[in-house]
């Protein structure tokens, strides 16, 4: 099939698909407590896709080229019966699936989404530090269950299990070595990724940014790395192998190298809206198509309309001032 591609040739190659705005964590460079409090006005229910309306609009975009799909949030396994939503996605024929998690609720779940058709796994860990994990995601939650999800993903058979670190200048940067050593030998690929000026509420600074080729000279130092060559165009992380053979580590460097030029991803908002960047400020209602009674074509033709017409390249034009733009926020449209 013929791939559509965007104003700058861009072919879409990705979906994100936001199942919640919630999450169980509170982390200081996602969610901060003072903006996502208790009276915060998270989506009701009958906002969020259902089910099957996700699974409509993925096939349209499997439709249009997509053939990667990734479910994220917020926290995606707080969405009840998660599962049942990874068994009818993973029907769709031709589609790699995966899912991004903090890894909370990780270690009961991981067997049922295996069972369901997930075949590999995120998790999201930023410190091995207990006290600096606690403080990062803010709602004093221990290291420990998120490694014992990540036991139970392998476990499970979920392969690979990749484990997401944002580096935060000041507050979790002395971790970056220990994690290494923790997981190198293991089958876990880490990927660093650089502290980003997502949404408009986590008070990015460029100083906060500990640049990715920082990372990789800190790791190296003491467990030499050669790069590996990207497994295909678009591909976000650089990778990385230890020169003893023991496995890999990738770098996520979107603001210090951006990738707009390559960017193959779109996403979808847990109610509905399509934006086709992460640091969009407005998105598109596929919800209204969708309960409009739009049929199947049309609602192929409105995701490629979109898609044709797309523009963005936000990282390569980031400064400190455009982190103050109105963009959404990441726990909306997810990772
Ligand atoms: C928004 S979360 C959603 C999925 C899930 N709750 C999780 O944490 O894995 C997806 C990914 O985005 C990362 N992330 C969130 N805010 C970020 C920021 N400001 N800069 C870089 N990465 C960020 C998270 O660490 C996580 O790996
Ligand atoms: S990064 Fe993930 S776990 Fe942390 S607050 Fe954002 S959505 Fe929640």
């Amino acid at each position: 099939m013929e791939r559509l591609s965007d104003t700058l040739g861009r072919p879409v190659r990705d979906l994100r698909v936001s199942v919640t705005d919630r999450c169980n964590f509170r982390c200081v460079y996602c969610m901060p407590k003072e903006v996502f409090g208790r009276d915060h006005p998270f989506l009701p229910r009958a906002e969020l896709l259902t089910f099957e309306e996700i699974e409509r609009l993925t096939r349209a975009f499997a439709g249009i080229g997509v053939e990667k799909i990734r479910i994220t949030g917020g926290e995606p396994l707080v969405r009840r019966d998660l599962e049942t939503l990874v068994a009818m996605l993973a029907r769709i024929d031709g589609l790699d699936l995966t899912l991004t998690t903090n890894g909370a609720l990780l270690a009961p779940k991981a067997r049922a989404l295996k069972d369901a058709g997930l075949r590999r796994i995120t998790v999201s860990l930023d410190s091995l530090d207990d006290d600096v994990f606690r403080a990062m995601n803010d709602v004093d939650f221990p290291v420990a269950r998120v490694l014992d999800g990540i036991d139970a993903a392998l476990a499970a058979g979920l392969d690979p299990v990749k484990v997401n670190v944002v580096v935060k200048r000041g507050l979790n940067e002395d971790g970056v070595l220990p994690m290494a050593r923790h997981f190198h030998g293991t089958s876990v690929v880490l990927r660093f990724i650089e502290y980003m000026d997502v949404g408009h509420t986590n008070g990015w600074r460029l100083d906060d940014v500990v640049p990715a080729a920082e990372i990789v000279a800190a790791i190296d130092a003491e467990l030499p790395l050669e790069p590996v060559e990207p497994a295909y165009r678009g591909e976000v992380a650089n990778r990385w192998r230890y020169r003893d053979g023991s496995g890999e580590i990738g770098v996520i460097a979107s603001v210090t190298r951006p990738f707009c030029g390559d960017c193959t991803r779109a996403r979808l908002s847990a109610d509905g809206k399509l934006y086709t960047c992460l640091f969009a400020v407005k998105g598109h209602d596929l919800r209204a198509l969708l309960r409009g009674g739009a049929t199947d074509e049309e609602l192929a033709r409105a995701v490629a309309d979109v898609w044709s017409a797309r523009t963005d390249r936000y990282s390569e034009l980031r400064s400190e001032a455009t982190a103050d733009l109105p963009k959404v926020e990441m726990s909306f449209i997810g990772g």
